[in-house]
C-alpha cells in the first residue's frame, strides 16, 4: 500500500440520504467506512440494508471486494465518542455530512442550527487535526452562492448572503474550513456544493426518506405519486423562466455520491483546499419534475398553483468544468433516471424506512 492509499474512511451523518448513498459507493470501492451517526434524522435499518447492497452487487464485473462497514451511533459533538472511534481505527479521511438540513426550522431554531452545526464541525475539525489524518471532504450547498445575477453558479464567483440560517451555516463551515487549512500545512479538503440530489439507489433498499411532510419538491412528487399525499402545491407559476416555475440543477443522488470518491482521489494526491460544485449543469422546472414523474411512475400527479414560497429563487444550475477537470467526474444520470428510481424507492418503501422488507433482518 502506498503512503497515501485511503483503506478507511470516517463518514459522520453516514445513514443519512446522502451518506448512505456514498457509504455504498465507497465499500464498493474495497474501502471500509466508519458510520458515525446519532439517528437523530436517519434509521438505523440503513446499515443492514447497505450490507444488502453490498451483497446482491458483489458479483457485478468490476466489483473489488467490498470494505467493511462498522457503525457507530454517536452525535458528532460528542468530542469523547468521537475520540475512541479515532482511538480504535486508523482513519485516512474524513467526510463530514451530519447537520440540521431542514430549511424551514433553521429559521424557527436559529440557535439550534447554528450550536449544532458549527460545533459539530468545529469539533470533528480539531479531532482530526489531534489524531493527524488532516484530510477532509465537506458536504456544502449551492446556497452559500446566495442570490447572483446569473443562474449559472460558477466557484470563481464569491460567497453571497444565503437565505436561510440553514445555507449561513454552511456558509461558515467554509469558512472555519478555509482558514483551518490556511493555518497550517498538511491539510487536504474538499468543499463540495451540491446542488439538489434527488433519487435513490437502483435496489430501492435506501433512499430519502423525510420526516413529516417532505419540503423538497421530488420527495413531495413521489408522496403524491404513491398516493399518500393528494395534490404537489406548486410555489409560483410568475418566475422569470420559460413556463413561469423554478428551475433548479437535478442530481442523482448517486451520481452526487461517486463525486465524493474522485473527491477523495484528489485528497489522496494533494495539499491544500478546493471547492468544487456538485451538479449536472442543466436544470429542469418544476413542471418538467412532474412531468418526468407522470413518464417514470404511470401515474398522474395533480397540482394546484400557490404563490411564491419566501426566499426561492428564479433558477440555479451549476457550471460542473472545474469538477470535471480536476475531479475527473461528471454527473451520467438524466431526470428520468431520477424519477424511475425515486419511484422505485418510493413503491418499495411507501413507508419509508418504517417498511419491513422481506429477505433483510431489519430487527
Ligand atoms: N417546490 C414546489 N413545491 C414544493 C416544493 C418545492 O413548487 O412542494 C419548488 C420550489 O419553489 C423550487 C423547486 O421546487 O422552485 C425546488 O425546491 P426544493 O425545495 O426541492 O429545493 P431548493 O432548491 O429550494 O432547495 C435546495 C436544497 C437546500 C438548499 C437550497 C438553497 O434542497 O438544501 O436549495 O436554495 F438550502
Amino acid at each position: 500500500m502506498g503512503k497515501h492509499d485511503i483503506k478507511t474512511i470516517l463518514v459522520t451523518g453516514g445513514a443519512g440520504f446522502i451518506g448512505s448513498h456514498t457509504s455504498v459507493e465507497l465499500l464498493q470501492q474495497g474501502i471500509d467506512v466508519i458510520v458515525v451517526d446519532d439517528l437523530s434524522n436517519a434509521h438505523e435499518k440503513v446499515i443492514a440494508r447497505i450490507k444488502k447492497i453490498l451483497s446482491l452487487y458483489e458479483n457485478e464485473a468490476h466489483q473489488v471486494k467490498p470494505g467493511e462497514i462498522f457503525f457507530y451511533k454517536a452525535d458528532v459533538k460528542d468530542e469523547a465518542a468521537l475520540r475512541s472511534i479515532f482511538s480504535r481505527h486508523t482513519i485516512d479521511a474524513v467526510i463530514h455530512f451530519a447537520g440540521f438540513k431542514a430549511v424551514g426550522e433553521s429559521m424557527e431554531k436559529p440557535l439550534d442550527y447554528y450550536e449544532n452545526n458549527l460545533e459539530s464541525s468545529i469539533h470533528l475539525l480539531k479531532i482530526i487535526r489531534e489524531y493527524g489524518c488532516k484530510k477532509l471532504v465537506f458536504s456544502s450547498s449551492a446556497t452559500v452562492y446566495g442570490n447572483p445575477e446569473t443562474a449559472e453558479f460558477v466557484e470563481t464567483m464569491p460567497k453571497g448572503a444565503p437565505e436561510n440560517v440553514y445555507g449561513w451555516t454552511k456558509w461558515m463551515i467554509e469558512q472555519i474550513c478555509s482558514d483551518v487549512v490556511a493555518s497550517e500545512p498538511g491539510w487536504s479538503v474538499v468543499l463540495l456544493r451540491y446542488f439538489n440530489p434527488v433519487g435513490a439507489h437502483k435496489s430501492g433498499l435506501i433512499g430519502e426518506d423525510p420526516e413529516g411532510i417532505p419540503n423538497n419538491l421530488m420527495p413531495y412528487v413521489a408522496q403524491v405519486a404513491v398516493g399518500k399525499l393528494e395534490k404537489l402545491h406548486v410555489f409560483g407559476n410568475d418566475y422569470n423562466t420559460p413556463d413561469g416555475t423554478g428551475r433548479r440543477d437535478f442530481i442523482h443522488v448517486v451520481d452526487l455520491a461517486r463525486g465524493h470518491v474522485a473527491a477523495l482521489d484528489w485528497i489522496k494526491n494533494n495539499a491544500g483546499l478546493e471547492v468544487i460544485n456538485l451538479g449536472r449543469g442543466a436544470s429542469s422546472s418544476v413542471l418538467e419534475v412532474v412531468q418526468a414523474f407522470e413518464a417514470a411512475s404511470g401515474t398522474k400527479i395533480p397540482y394546484v398553483i400557490d404563490p411564491r414560497r419566501p426566499g426561492d429563487i428564479d433558477e440555479f444550475y451549476a457550471n460542473p468544468q472545474k469538477a470535471w477537470e480536476i475531479l475527473g467526474w461528471r454527473a451520467e444520470y438524466t431526470l428520468d433516471d431520477m424519477c424511475k428510481d425515486m419511484w422505485n424507492w418510493q413503491t418499495k418503501n411507501p413507508q419509508g424506512y418504517a417498511t419491513n422488507l422481506a429477505g433483510i433482518d431489519e430487527s
